[in-house]
């Protein structure tokens, strides 16, 4: 190792600390199933949700008869294998209302996806459906360490994103008082947790920065407003991110997963007494990885591409979704009965092909919070000089550059975040590092990269 490697401060990392689970009569029946019960559930449920889409959704219909198989054909949870999968674009092809499997009258809510590429994808859900919902966000907000009686901050946005009134009914049937606060008007919000005093916070990690942001501009320290628990999600975040927030915040960062298509947050949930990536509810969702170039079911622990299949849903049942989302398939540890998945690398789509290598935000951003003198607040702009791409990190610097060392500072955090990219993914990039509060904020998910190459 060089000197200058020896020299250089240690990373503000806490060690890993780890909360307290539910306690026994806190957790949902279904959490208490041994794995046969579990499986057991499951195949009725799956043989089931088959069976309504294929009476009931035309598209269903037709790709199970393409592909030559019935509802019946499903004699076991592999036998799912054989059928198709649903993507993105059935959904859009049947905009708005061609894959549901019950009479309109029968919705009582709606939801879409924000549809930055065309139509966006619309998602109905019966009574039943809603009261699910309920059920696994409150079971996610017990496992983070919530509890009935607590007050939870709801930060994600409300609306026809499903993250704000996802989280709320959620917290509600939790047994909590919850603040309704969603996406924006930041000033009021870091106002509203100082004052209310809120156990728990709902929101997206990088909303969450720009929450921490405005406490400093407060003058007030955002350790004392109280929070015990964090549940981060709708984009993805790193273990770099968590040692940040936990630090900063003072509270236990666990992260919540979930997918509109599928039912929003709540389809899997991190145990706070584990840390250790998110518990698929199996009860309600079968999760399987698959090689995303070939569509191959791949075994436990291999990484791939998340295909989910709704067990319980009425309105919209999703047969084996292709969710677009990279990560593996891992045992239950916290409820051994629910297999896990390890923390969200990215999407199929987020990941960049520089010159022959594969590189992903969530690569870049552990690196940066482990370089000392950097902030969170970073972005990866793609430009094309000539016939090769080239990717510069811009980057926030945690102190002004007028203050203490300076320029030198900012020199030597761009230099070793150089090397940091070169030795842990294995590209040159250039770096630019920026005055603190450089960059826009996000008020929801944050976008890291900003793509000029075709420009
Ligand atoms: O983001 C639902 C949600 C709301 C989840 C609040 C968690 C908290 P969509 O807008 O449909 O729904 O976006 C779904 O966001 O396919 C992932 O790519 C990404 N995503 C969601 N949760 C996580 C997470 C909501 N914990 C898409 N880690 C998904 C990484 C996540 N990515």
């Amino acid at each position: 190792m060089d000197d200058d490697l020896l020299d250089r401060p240690a990373p503000r990392r806490p060690p890993r600390t780890l909360g307290e689970a539910p306690p026994r009569d806190l957790l949902d029946e279904a959490e208490r199933l041994c794995v046969d019960e579990l499986r057991a559930l499951q195949l009725t449920r799956l043989r089931a949700t088959l069976r309504h889409s294929y009476d009931n959704v035309a598209v269903y219909r037709r790709k199970f008869e393409e592909v030559g198989v019935r509802p019946e054909d499903c004699r076991s949870l592999t036998g799912l294998t054989r059928f198709p999968f649903t993507t993105k674009d059935d959904l859009r092809d049947g905009y708005p209302f061609g894959m549901c499997a019950v009479p309109l009258s029968e919705v009582r809510r709606v939801h879409a996806s924000s549809g930055t590429s065309g139509r966006p994808t619309v998602v109905g859900y019966t009574a039943e459906d809603l009261s699910h919902w309920a059920d696994v966000v409150a079971r996610s907000i017990r496992a983070a360490g919530g509890r009935p009686g607590q007050k939870v901050h709801v930060a994600y946005g409300y609306g026809l994103f499903t993250g704000g009134l996802g989280a709320h009914q959620g917290a509600e049937r939790a047994g909590c008082m919850v603040i309704p606060a969603s996406g924006g008007m930041t000033e009021r919000q870091v106002r509203l947790l100082r004052d209310f005093r809120p156990e728990v916070i709902m929101v997206t990690p990088s909303y969450m920065l720009t929450l921490l942001d405005e406490f400093e501009r407060q003058g007030a320290d955002p350790r004392s407003a109280g929070l015990r628990t964090g549940i981060f999600g709708a984009e993805p975040w790193t273990e770099g991110m968590r040692a940040e927030l936990e630090d900063r915040l003072g509270l236990h960062a666990v992260d919540i997963y979930g997918l509109s298509e599928v039912i929003g947050p709540g389809v899997a949930q991190e145990c706070v007494e584990t840390k250790d990536g998110p518990h698929v509810w199996e009860d309600h969702f079968y999760p399987e990885v698959v090689d995303p170039a070939t569509g191959r079911p791949l075994p436990e622990g291999e990484e791939g591409e998340l295909v989910l299949t709704s067990l319980t849903k009425r309105a919209q049942p999703v047969v084996r979704y292709r969710t677009g989302d990279l990560t593996r398939l891992l045992p239950g540890t916290a409820r051994p009965a629910f297999r896990r998945i390890q923390k969200i690398t990215g999407r199929v789509d987020d990941m960049v092909v520089l010159r022959g290598v594969n590189v992903f935000p969530t690569q870049i951003e552990e690196i940066v919070l482990r370089t000392p003198g950097l902030a969170p607040h970073f972005r990866l702009r793609l430009t094309r000089g000539g016939r090769l791409d080239r990717m510069t990190v811009r980057v926030e610097a945690r102190e002004p550059a007028g203050s203490g060392a300076g320029g030198t500072a900012a020199r030597e955090a761009a230099s070793a975040l150089v090397r940091g990219v070169k030795e842990a993914v294995g590209v040159t990039v250039d770096v630019e590092v920026l005055e603190p509060g450089a960059l826009e904020r996000s008020e929801g998910k944050g976008r890291r990269v900003e793509d000029a190459r075709d420009r």
